[in-house]
């Protein structure tokens, strides 16, 4: 495919004043940018119908594969802007490579990187007017996403796919931001098992985390920390965020890949661990570990990761009948430094010696 996302402006964008008073206050996924970037696959013509244009609704027919059997992916990363205006993507490669995984796995067709990358970069530039500047780590949040947009109830995949990319501006995922948040030991509701879909980035896995994540809330907790569904009871991942425990000689404990997400700052703080001292370790940690560890000091931080969370402390958890404090119940040093590393990074207040920038 030797076709390109062309921008086709829209006539109508919102007004300056209007703009500028959301990027202010952007919140999170409440307001969305002038333009979308999209395209259609079929079996016949392949991608075809690049296009950036106007942020529209969508037209669906009523029996699109999608609003039945939930064949749908999708994406997210953040465009920064810089002291100096500049706008830059952190590792949107990783996303690509993701994507086309999670395709794999739903039966859509698969992307190229290069073409994911450009979407993004095109829509970026159409609506750069929409990067708000880096204070209060403010962010464009980029989603891309794609489903089959058939018009049939057979259960195949379908044979007409639409890609689309829209974005918006963001403020801290979670209100507490840096002050940490607490989470919820599901025991009634597991995300993933050995042969299912927790690997990929689809819709029907945080469909599905939507009980466990009422369930967190009406036990006053901010997320949901998920187990294996087998007898182990490891540790797998907090809905929209991938695990990290420090140990008091000096580990960078996180689940090993399998049924997670593999996460973008996941493996960047993998990769920046040893700057911190610490030794980055992929591998299974059980409940009553993580408990015990905690109590007897084993366990001195944890923290959360992901695009929208960024680094998160995570400063309690708790499950039926019990609740346990993380450390002395502040958010820790190695966490905090961990997060000013990603975050200087992204905003470019730290050299990008590996070229992460894009
Ligand atoms: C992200 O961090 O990009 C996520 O996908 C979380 C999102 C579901 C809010």
């Amino acid at each position: 495919m030797n076709v390109e996302f062309l921008i086709h402006r829209t006539s109508r964008p919102l007004d300056d004043g209007e703009r500028q008073k959301i990027l202010a206050d952007p919140g999170f996924g409440r307001h969305f940018t002038d333009h979308m970037a999209s395209a259609v696959w079929t079996p016949e013509a392949g991608w075809h119908e690049l296009k950036v244009a106007a942020l529209e609704p969508l037209h669906l027919h009523p029996a699109a594969a999608v609003l039945h059997y939930a064949q749908e992916i999708f994406e997210g990363l953040k465009a920064f802007r810089h002291d100096d205006g500049s706008i830059w993507l952190f590792r949107p490669e990783l996303n690509a490579r993701r994507f086309a995984r999670s395709a794999r796995r739903l039966a859509l067709p698969v992307l190229d990187e290069k073409h994911f990358v450009d979407s993004v970069k095109a829509l970026v530039s159409a609506d750069c007017a929409w990067v708000p500047s880096g204070d209060g780590e403010k962010s464009l949040y980029v989603r891309p996403f794609m489903f089959g947009s058939e018009a049939f109830l057979g259960v195949r995949p379908a044979a007409r796919v639409f890609y689309g990319v829209i974005a918006t501006p963001a403020a801290s995922y979670f209100s507490s931001g840096v002050a940490g948040v607490t989470l919820w030991v599901s025991e009634n509701y597991t995300r993933a098992a050995k042969g299912g879909t927790g690997a990929a980035k689809c819709g029907g896995n945080y469909a599905a985390s939507l009980a466990a994540q009422v369930e967190a809330t009406e036990n006053g907790c901010d997320q949901v920390l998920y187990l294996s569904g087998d007898e182990q009871r490891v540790l797998e991942e907090s809905g929209t965020m991938n695990l990290f425990l420090v140990t008091a000689d000096r580990e960078l404990v996180t689940p090993g890949l399998g049924t997670i997400l593999e996460g973008v700052i996941r493996d960047s703080v993998l990769h920046l661990a040893a700057e911190h001292n610490l030794k980055p370790v992929e591998r299974q940690l059980r409940l009553d570990q993580l408990r015990a560890g905690c109590d007897d000091g084993s366990i001195t931080e944890i923290f959360a990761v992901g695009t929208a969370a960024v680094v998160t402390p995570v400063l309690h958890f708790k499950g039926d009948g019990y609740e346990h404090t993380v450390g002395d119940g502040r958010p820790g040093t190695t966490t905090l430094a961990i997060r000013e590393h990603i975050l200087g990074l992204q905003y470019g207040k730290v050299p990008d010696t590996r070229q992460w920038l894009h």
